[in-house]
């Protein structure tokens, strides 16, 4: 596919605002620039932050009840009967086939893990419950890592680290700067600790559906890519390895990512909107 680079179109007849000379600007010095429909109106933004909110309420939910002994199928049980009660649709369900109400990923794996009745959590045990909740049309989208019991030393300091490395992103993410300092910063904190960076899988813009652009790398790509545009709603993710950043796929079940020596992973999520302060979280 030929990149577009030259998207931002002024509408007919109107006069370009200072908005739109500033994003034209780094258009015309070749930058890949975000198409107008990335710009959130604020009425899309509330919507999204509603949708944050309940997402929020249910990774709070789970802290409460996440053990040993219980399965990844109650974690999807409870995710879905919170969401309902809250007039919200979980959208990972049947999102291209995926078959539960959100992922979660034991140990090894390291994303779109899919719960199920036989895996039951055992002390030492670190989880990433992923959730994405649609309300009214508008898609929030995090995650975070539950420990269970007496976690080794090493493998607590992975799950502390991968959370380090969002909350690096977040401040490397500059309104008028680009969407690859997230990823050079990120992936010099993992290394700096001895852990590598999953690179086959991107955090991605949201909010109007459940995956657009940009597409955010948690590590150097050594490209600039999109211009980080005030309004612009968009997930980091990283996810963090003890071992390799090389994963494969489950061919069986074609969802559950795995590293490829075995070793445990780590990951947290948020949702953001760009402002002209920089990133505001909307999944707090
Ligand atoms: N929530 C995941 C993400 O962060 C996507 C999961 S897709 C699913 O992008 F189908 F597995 F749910
Ligand atoms: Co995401
Ligand atoms: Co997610």
């Amino acid at each position: 596919m030929v990149r577009n680079k030259k998207n931002w179109i002024l509408p007919k007849g109107v006069e370009p605002t200072e908005f739109d000379l500033k994003v034209l600007s780094f258009q015309e010095k070749g930058h890949l620039v975000p198409p107008r429909s990335l710009i959130k109106t604020q009425e899309q933004i509330e919507g999204i932050r509603r949708a944050g909110e309940i997402n929020t309420g249910i990774l709070d939910m789970l802290e409460e009840k996440i053990c040993e002994g219980i399965t990844t199928e109650d974690i999807d049980r409870w995710v879905a009967e919170y969401t309902e009660k809250h007039g919200a649709i979980c959208a990972p369900l049947n999102y291209e086939g995926f078959p539960k109400h959100c992922c979660t990923s034991l140990n090894e794996v390291v994303c779109h893990g899919i719960p199920n009745e036989e895996e039951e959590l055992w002390d030492g045990d670190i989880i990433n419950v992923d959730v994405t909740t649609i309300k009214d049309g508008y898609f929030a989208d995090a995650s975070r890592m539950y420990m269970i019991g007496n976690v080794e030393p090493r493998t607590k300091r992975l799950v502390e680290c991968a959370k380090e490395c969002l909350e690096i992103g977040i401040e490397a993410a500059k309104p008028w700067h680009f969407v690859g300092e997230i990823g050079k910063a990120i992936e010099k904190h993992a290394n700096k600790n001895g852990f590598t960076v999953v690179r086959d899988l991107c955090g991605h813009g949201t909010g109007t559906c459940f995956h657009e652009d940009p597409e955010v790398d948690h590590y150097n790509t050594r490209k600039k890519g999109m211009l980080l545009v005030p309004g612009m709603v968009f997930t980091i993710e990283p996810m963090i390895n003890m071992g390799t950043w090389e994963v494969f796929c489950d061919e069986e079940d074609g969802w559950t990512v795995v590293t490829e020596d075995e070793l445990p992973s780590a990951q947290w999520e948020h949702t953001f909107v760009m402002t002209e302060d920089g990133l505001e979280i909307l999944t707090h």
